[in-house]
């Protein structure tokens, strides 16, 4: 039987090592035995933006990029958004298991019973000018959630743990809900204990002076779907960072704050918002082949909500998102009329060998702002969106990672590139700086 290690000879002193190879992965550490000389730091490998480094070990969510499949727990995503609700996966991200009628019921209670916040958060809001961007406004009062509970910070203790997962998965729709309240300068509606969550935020968005303010049940439904498919996305930039923040121990409302900010650039979670800037920018059918010669051009914009890391055939979430999009334009009886853009920026992506050579696909953004828009949001609100559902996810992953023996405070290396030490220059003596090449390549060993 073949042996599961992997033998290594470096070739600068003849010596060869053989280390164990576990889930087709090798311990980079193994590697710091292979040195030149005795009290060389030892090898180490560059993977600037992890393009193929695991950083941990992960029972969550399941992705295979070449297949597009895509499961949380085990259940393929499309099953889950067809039969499930977005807590009952939430709850699944966090415990390993789908809940039982009356463990949903208990959870669903829970949540419904923790989304009010206190007055003082609604103080802090509307001190944001008012044109701030709603994104900006939730990063801002996620992270000061951290003061009013202290106790967060015990972050080892299950029930304080758990009782901050379910608070952040109970306020961030409230919190979302409010900023875009103050952006519209509108006042505060306040949440529901009465309809679902997803219906609580739809509510808490759009209602004005109705006594009773109702949602058509298959556009509540649709954008639970929406939360469903991003829940969750095993080790994307955000969940990195949460791991990341958490790993040094700190509460998870700072923690989902950061993961926050990194999901609002448009390479990742601001891609919807990008997308349908881009199909605004373009306008036309007879304007894409212009804007598509820019793009392949490598000098002008990306194609956004085009491309992923890790799927490279398709994005199963966009699948979904594509019939959901059919669905909701026949509810609210209207196309956007950027669709036609899309439709067609699609096909020309798909045939076009820039784009087929490199294998971008649509991926989840790049219809989501389409259903957003047919339901009257606006297109800053729509990385919001995306981070309330996500934080199912971020929490999920951060417990796992504080529970996970192999864990510590996420540090990486580096390989220094700058100045041997050189002597301090009084500033009589010193001329404007001139870019020097970097002369040496030395390792940092704190
Ligand atoms: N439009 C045009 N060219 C692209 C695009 C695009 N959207 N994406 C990648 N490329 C090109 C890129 O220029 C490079 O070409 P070359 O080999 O000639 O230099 C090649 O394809 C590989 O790209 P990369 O940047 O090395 O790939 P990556 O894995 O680092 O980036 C990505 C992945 C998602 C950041 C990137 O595809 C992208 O910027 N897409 C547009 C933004 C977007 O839609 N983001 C949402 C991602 S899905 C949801 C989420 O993560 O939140």
């Amino acid at each position: 039987m073949a042996k599961e290690t992997l033998t290594i000879t470096d070739n600068r002193t003849g010596k060869t090592y053989e280390v164990p190879v576990t889930e087709d992965t090798i311990k980079a550490l193994d590697l710091k035995q292979i040195h030149v000389e005795e009290g060389d730091f030892g090898l180490m490998t560059y993977d600037p933006a992890f393009m193929n480094t695991a950083s941990c070990r992960s029972a969550i969510t399941y992705i295979d990029g070449d297949k597009g499949i895509l499961r949380y727990r085990g259940y393929p995503v499309d099953q889950l958004a067809e039969k499930a609700t977005y807590l009952e996966c939430a709850y699944l991200l966090i415990n390993g298991e789908l809940p039982t009628q009356s463990q949903l019921d208990k959870y669903t209670s829970d949540v419904t019973h923790h989304t009010f916040v206190h007055e003082n958060v609604r103080t802090f809001i509307d001190g944001f000018r008012y044109d701030a961007h709603p994104m900006g406004m939730l990063v801002a009062t996620v992270s000061a959630l951290s003061t009013f509970y202290p106790e967060a910070k015990h972050v080892l203790d299950h029930d304080i743990r758990r009782q901050q997962m379910v608070r952040l998965i109970a306020k961030m729709p409230t919190l979302a809900a409010w900023s875009f309240r103050h952006s519209m300068g509108m006042p505060f509606v306040y949440p529901s204990n009465e309809v679902s969550y997803t219906e609580n935020f739809l509510q808490m968005m759009k209602r004005i002076a109705e006594p009773k303010f109702e949602v058509h049940p298959e556009i509540v439904k649709a954008l639970d779907v929406l939360f469903i498919l991003h829940a969750d996305h095993e080790q994307n930039c955000s969940t990195n960072v949460m791991r990341s923040i958490g790993s040094s121990r700190a509460d998870p409302y700072v923690a989902v704050a950061g993961a926050a900010a990194a999901l609002y650039g448009p390479l990742h979670g601001g891609a919807n918002e990008a997308v349908l800037r881009m199909l605004r920018e373009i306008g036309s059918v007879s304007n894409i082949p212009a804007f598509v010669k820019e793009v392949k051009s490598g000098v002008g914009a990306r194609l956004m909500g085009f491309g992923h890391r890790v799927y490279k055939n398709y994005d199963p979430r966009a699948k979904v998102i594509k019939r959901l999009a059919d669905q909701v334009f026949d509810l609210v009886g209207k196309k956007s009329p950027l669709l036609p853009v899309a439709l067609e920026l699609e096909r020309i992506a798909l045939t076009d060998d820039y784009f087929v050579s490199r294998k971008l696909y649509p991926n989840v953004d790049f219809y989501s702002g389409l259903i957003y828009e047919a339901l009257q949001i606006p297109a800053d609100m729509f990385p919001v969106l995306f981070a309330i559902p996500r934080t199912s996810g971020w929490l999920a992953q951060w417990e796992e990672m504080l529970l996970d023996k192999d864990q510590k405070i996420a540090r990486p290396r580096q390989i220094y590139t700058g100045y041997e030490e050189r002597e301090f220059i009084n500033m009589d003596k010193r001329s404007p700086a001139s870019a020097q090449p970097a002369t040496t390549s030395k390792r940092e060993t704190d």
